[in-house]
Order: structure tokens, then sequence, then C-alpha cells
């Protein structure tokens, strides 16, 4: 996947599955925008990763979760590296409660990253391709949450829900453009997001029951999927969710 030339802005990349894009990517040739919470002084370390491999990288500290900072982090990274060419909407949180204890502010949390500030994002970086008039990519880090159903996590099953159906009408909206659409859909991966279910070998044994390749997925088992789409070979993939869960979503069987 040759991607010299082109730059990739990843939002939440100080960690987990976002680190291991920006350095997938920045492997492949790509320079790096790493975008995290500006009090996450993980990125500097993301930073000097990508910089030994001989790439330009800069760190652009912004909450997604909020629409003025997603215009910022793009204009930002246009001012200090020339041009995006590939916007990875990875930043994503959880929350787990039952449905009667949520709050507007626990559903406000989540909405406003995973789908909110994805959508303003996404917005900022159209209009960037649109004022220079490139083509472009855009991946989204979903999950297998956009399909499945998990109790205890309807603000997350909803956020994903909506950015599998965002994906799909931006795909088609955007065509003309040159600009594709995908989303990524992790299934368990071994993150910080995982920490209560890593901790726990009973929690963890019981999923591990439900993962037919009989393991938790890496983050470099995603960020190759990334590389995938950003580079050359899926000129031609758009308006489709790669599911990547070791067979997770689809696994029903009878003793
Ligand atoms: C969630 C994890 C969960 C996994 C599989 C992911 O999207 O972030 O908390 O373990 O899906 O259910």
């Amino acid at each position: 996947m040759d991607l010299t030339g082109k730059v990739a802005l990843v939002t939440g990349s100080a960690q987990g599955i976002g680190k291991a894009i920006a350095l997938r990517l920045a492997r492949e040739g790509a320079d790096i925008i790493i975008v995290d919470r500006s009090d996450d002084s993980r990125s500097e370390e993301v930073l000097a990763e990508i910089m030994a491999l001989g790439r330009r990288a800069i760190i652009d500290p912004g909450d997604i979760g909020n629409v003025v900072d997603n215009r910022r982090i793009v204009a930002d990274g246009v001012a200090k590296m020339g041009q995006i060419d590939v916007l990875v909407n990875n930043a994503g949180i959880e929350h787990n409660a039952p449905f009667l204890a949520i709050t507007e502010a626990d559903y406000d949390a989540v909405l406003e990253v995973n789908l909110k500030g994805t959508f303003f994002l996404t917005q900022a970086f159209v209009q960037h391709l649109r004022d220079t008039q490139r083509p472009g990519r855009v991946i989204n880090i979903s999950s297998v949450h956009e399909e499945l159903p998990f109790p205890h996590f309807t603000t997350y099953c909803a956020s994903k829900g909506g950015l599998k159906m965002m994906m799909r009408n931006l795909a088609i909206e955007l065509a003309p453009f040159g600009i594709t659409v995908n989303n990524i859909a992790p299934g368990a991966i071994e993150t910080p997001i995982n920490t209560r279910l890593l901790d726990s070998p009973e929690l963890l044994t019981a999923l591990l029951g439900n993962i037919p390749l009989g393991r938790l997925g890496k983050p470099e088992d995603v960020a190759g999927m990334v590389a995938f789409l950003a580079g050359p070979d899926a000129a031609y993939v758009t308006g489709t969710t790669m599911v990547i869960d070791g067979g997770l979503l689809w696994n029903y069987a009878e003793q």
C-alpha cells in the first residue's frame, strides 16, 4: 500500500487502535496528523515513533465532541501539513449503564464524540477537499455494534448505528467528488476501551467463547484494513463496512 505523498489525519491516535493506525499509515509512507485530547501526553510518543520512520507528523490537539474544535483541527492540519487526503475517524467512547440510569450528560458525552464530532470533522475535511478540488478517503472506525445489540451500551450502539447510516449516505453524496467513505467494524480488540474486560478472567473467558477465531483482535488487525482502504487498491470501494471481529458478529451455534 504505497501512501507516499499522502497526509492522513487520525483521531484518537495517542493510544489503542488509533495509535496502531497512525503508525501503520506512516510505515506505508503517509505523513500523519495526530489528533487527541490536549491533555494526552502519549501523543508525544506517537509523534516520536512516526518521525523515527522518516515521516512528517504533527500533534493537532482538540476535543472531537466540540464542533469549533473540529473545524480548527482541520484548518490547523492543512496550515501545517499543506493538505489532508485521508481522514480516519477513530476517536470513540462508550458508557456502560442500564437504560433507566442513563442521564442526559451520559447520552451527550457518547453521541457528541462518536457521531456529532465525527459528522462535523468529516464536514470540515470534505470542505477542504472541495476547496482544493481533490479526491479523498473517509474511514470511520465503527464497531460490530453498528449491527449487533449490546445491552447496557445503548448510547454506544445508537452512535455506531448512526455512523453506519452516515457512512452510507455520504458514500453516495460524495462519490461525484471522488471521495470514498467506508466503515471498519472491529469486534473485541485489546485496547484501553476494554480494560474492564481484560482485567476480569471471567468476562474474558465468556467473551472468547463467542469468538470463533478464539482470540481478541489486536490494534494492528484493524490498522491493516485502514491501510488497504486508504490505498490505491481500494479506489472502487465505497459505502461498505469491513467487519474485523474473528467471526463474533455472525456467530450462532446450538450445541
Ligand atoms: C466495544 C467493546 C466490546 C466489543 C465487542 C466494541 O465496539 O468497544 O467494549 O467488547 O465491541 O462486543
